[in-house]
């Protein structure tokens, strides 16, 4: 009994050894893979950029009247707004100026600027959002804001940019593609 004892200890001893070197030689093959991944992932970035793409000038786009654009690539509409007051998050000499995806949150129908109540309608099934706070859903089935297009502005220039989108453009799993 005594040598089966001996036996297994010195078996267990033989085979945890074995097993850390097999865990460190596995260590050492994946090692160079999880880096190169790195490396890759490092050298291309796991998201796309943003484009910059102008908007327009500042100076002629009309009060309450939508100004459309596609971003930020052709198949994605836009719709930019010189509110004509500062409106929380707006840019421009008067931080009036926003910018919103035209597609409804809710199944990705165009939605349309009603100049009268200063909201988007979606014909659809009648969601309302909101441009002067943030394309906030104000009603109907949509339960998402409308994705908002980030906005720089240049007084050298008096340029409009779009540089980036805040929220899911409808239809999409990443707003660049
Ligand atoms: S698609 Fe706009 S409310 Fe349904």
């Amino acid at each position: 009994m005594e040598e089966l004892k001996l036996s297994r200890r010195i078996f267990l001893k033989a085979s945890g050894g074995s097993a850390a070197a097999a865990v460190g030689a596995a260590g050492t093959l994946l090692a160079p893979g999880a880096a190169q991944a790195q490396a890759a992932g490092a050298a291309t970035g796991t998201t796309l950029n943003y484009p910059k793409t102008s908007v327009g000038k500042a100076g002629s786009m009309p009060v309450n009247q939508p100004v459309s654009f596609t971003y930020p690539d052709a198949n994605s509409p836009c719709v930019a707004l010189r509110m004509g007051a500062p409106v929380p998050g707006g840019v421009g000499p008067n931080g009036d100026i926003v910018a919103y995806s035209s597609l409804c949150t809710h199944m990705g129908c165009p939605v349309t600027y009603d100049g009268g109540t200063k909201t988007f309608k979606c014909g659809c099934h009648f969601s309302i959002f909101d441009p002067e706070n943030g394309g906030q859903m104000v009603c109907g089935q949509a339960t998402e804001d409308l994705p908002r297009v980030l906005l720089n502005y240049d007084a050298a220039t008096d340029t409009v940019t779009a540089v980036g989108v805040d929220g899911l453009i409808y239809g999409r799993q990443a707003n660049v593609l």
